[in-house]
């Protein structure tokens, strides 16, 4: 298997999010990753959606790993500085981050 840079997983459950809005991020995803060459290749980075991380409120979530970086309250913008940001370039964004393992 080639190998993956990172993880990526997109809550699509409707407690943290009622209007469910990670799934709208979960299939934008693949076009930011494209957009930034992570979807493929070298630096190619997994996704995987999930009903619930048990966080259960300020969603959309999503979790980064290996650094074990959760983020809550995702919106398409943030979920492109993410992709960019965290990514690509490997800056976690702080403000937006709920939890570390
Ligand atoms: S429904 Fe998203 S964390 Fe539980």
């Amino acid at each position: 298997m080639e190998p993956y840079s990172r993880h990526v997983l997109v809550c699509t459950g409707g407690f943290c999010s009622p209007d469910r809005g990670g799934r709208a991020l979960y299939a934008l995803l693949p076009t930011l990753l494209e957009r930034e060459g992570l979807l493929f290749g070298p630096h190619r980075v997994k996704r995987g959606e999930t009903p619930c991380l048990g966080v259960c409120s300020g969603g959309p979530i999503v979790v980064v790993y290996p650094e074990g970086v959760w983020y809550g309250a995702v919106t398409p913008e943030l979920l492109g500085r993410i992709v960019v940001e965290h990514l690509r370039d490997g800056r976690v964004i702080d403000e937006a981050v709920i939890h570390r393992l």
